[in-house]
């Protein structure tokens, strides 16, 4: 039998008196249940989002409460779904009657009726979430748990209210939803109901892109991403939207040479990255970094394995993937091509005994991606061999260096060439055409090059002298 426990001290907010009492006068029971109950508990600090169950309509209920309220929020009423939302103090509240819903098996739309508190518990994803505070006045605070939710918070343990094959398959995006959750929070999922993740996951194809990419979202962003991404795998739900990934799994042998397993690889550097950045994309790019290795994998008699042209491959590979899973194909996928395409960049550098035109030329490729891919790089080393990890690191730190000094002296980061095209035609009286694009080029390359200096007079001597070799005369001054 659950304790008896008592959360009133969780309900400071004015908004749950109020609520308390637009209960109590409409006669219906009412409870805030889910995150908001977990996450107290939890202390993960204050919600954005409450969601109320009440034993009767919801929609009369956020009514009753937005006429309670002194500014009266305007209620937005979801009709087909019996729920309506109120938004006070920035804060969204989701009002919902009791139901219960038994589901079909080609659909996520539920068939719904009235039910009591405990039905409606019961059709929720996990004991953690079926948590309920009551707050009606006659027991304000007092907390409802008949699937023992409490302990499993105490026990880090994400399980099912019910049968777990019937949860899943009821809701499909549940299975992300108990992957999600064990990686955000840092928790287990009861064995019975990975099984049954297992044995469930052909259903997620009823859900839609964007919802699996949400829960994928909140993955990447979990403090140990890898945790997630590896129950995803095993689950073989990983395999179902990203098996570019999963195709980096494994480690061939011939004659005797191996090479590294670049999925379990991937995973270190996601995780690696994420103890530096917060950038969701940033961190996309981690994940996808290797995705070219797959398809570019070849093995030499001489030399073993090769990945020849992977980054280019890899670049390609994600936009078809990003258009594939609904992810947005604007600036956030260029930078995560760009990082992945330029991902070994910063490592040749360093193998190059660190030459000041491969900086410029590294500086001036990622512009203000620089310090990405720098990041990118660094996480991407997983050696556990601990001399070759400081040697590595030691190396990025010497181009670091490098770049600063580079960057001080030449400011290449945010080129702008220092010869303009009109100042170029004005000089040789000639029109927008090929020969303008090619002395453009040849100044930027020679300030690359670190033949001339990144200033104006240097370049204009240049520009004069490249006008000379392509036949071009200086033209009469009007
Ligand atoms: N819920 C569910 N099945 C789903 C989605 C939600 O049973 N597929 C229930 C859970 O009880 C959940 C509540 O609806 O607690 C609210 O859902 P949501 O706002 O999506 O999640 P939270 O639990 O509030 O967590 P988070 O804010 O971290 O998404």
């Amino acid at each position: 039998m659950p304790k008896y426990h008592n959360y009133s001290k969780a309900l400071h907010h004015k908004i749950f008196s109020v609520i308390s009492r637009a209960a109590d006068e409409l006669e219906v029971e009412a409870y805030v249940i889910g995150g908001f109950v977990r996450d107290h508990i939890l202390e993960r600090g204050e919600p954005k989002d409450i969601d109320i169950v009440a034993v009767g309509s919801g929609i009369e209920l956020a009514r009753k409460v937005s006429d309670l309220l002194p500014h009266k929020p305007k209620v937005q009423v979801f009709q087909n779904f019996g729920t309506a939302m109120l938004r006070a103090n920035d804060m969204e509240i989701e009002f919902v009657g009791a139901r219960k819903e038994s589901y079909r098996k080609d659909s996520r739309k539920p068939i719904v009726e009235n039910g009591t508190l405990e039905d409606d518990q019961n059709r929720r994803d996990f004991t953690i979430n079926a948590l309920a505070l009551k707050l009606n006045e006659n027991g304000f605070g007092d907390l409802l748990d008949p699937f023992n939710g409490y302990q499993d918070l105490q026990d880090k343990v994400i399980r099912t209210p019910l049968d777990p094959d019937i949860t899943y398959s009821d809701d499909p995006l549940r299975m992300y939803r108990a992957i999600r959750f064990a990686s955000q929070l840092n928790f287990m999922i009861e064995a019975e109901s990975l099984s049954a993740i297992k044995r469930n996951n052909k259903r997620i194809k009823i859900i839609s892109k964007e919802r699996i990419m949400d829960e994928l979202h909140k993955i990447l962003l979990s403090d140990q991403p890898s945790k997630g991404l590896a129950l995803l795998f095993k689950t073989g739900l990983l395999a179902k939207i990203l098996p570019e990934l999963t195709a980096l799994q494994g480690i061939d042998e011939v004659e005797g040479q191996t090479h590294k397993d670049n999925f379990w690889h991937t995973l270190e550097v996601v995780d690696n990255i994420s103890r530096n950045t917060d950038d969701l994309w940033l961190r996309w790019a981690a994940l996808l970094h290797d995705i070219g290795k797959a398809p570019t994998k070849k093995f030499h008699k001489k030399i073993g394995w090769t990945f020849h042209g992977h980054e280019f491959v890899g670049a390609k590979m994600v936009f078809k993937l990003f258009k594939r899973l609904r992810l947005p194909l604007n600036e956030k996928m260029k930078f995560v091509q760009k990082m992945v395409l330029m991902s070994s960049r910063p490592i040749a550098v360093a193998d190059d005994h660190v030459t000041d035109s491969a900086v410029r030329r590294l500086i001036f490729d990622a512009g203000d991606h620089i310090e990405d891919l720098m990041t990118l790089c660094e996480a991407d080393i997983t050696t556990k061999n601990p001399k070759r990890f400081r040697k590595y690191h030691n190396n990025f730190q010497l181009v670091r260096q490098k770049m600063e000094e580079v960057e001080e002296r030449d400011h290449v980061r945010n080129f702008q060439p220092p010869v303009s095209g009109e100042e170029i035609m004005s000089t040789f009286g000639i029109t927008p055409s090929r020969e303008v694009g090619q002395i453009k080029d040849a100044i930027k390359e020679a300030i690359l090059e670190g033949d001339i200096p990144n200033e104006h007079d240097a370049a204009r001597d240049f520009m004069l002298k490249m006008g000379e070799k392509l036949g071009l005369s200086v033209a009469e001054k009007s």
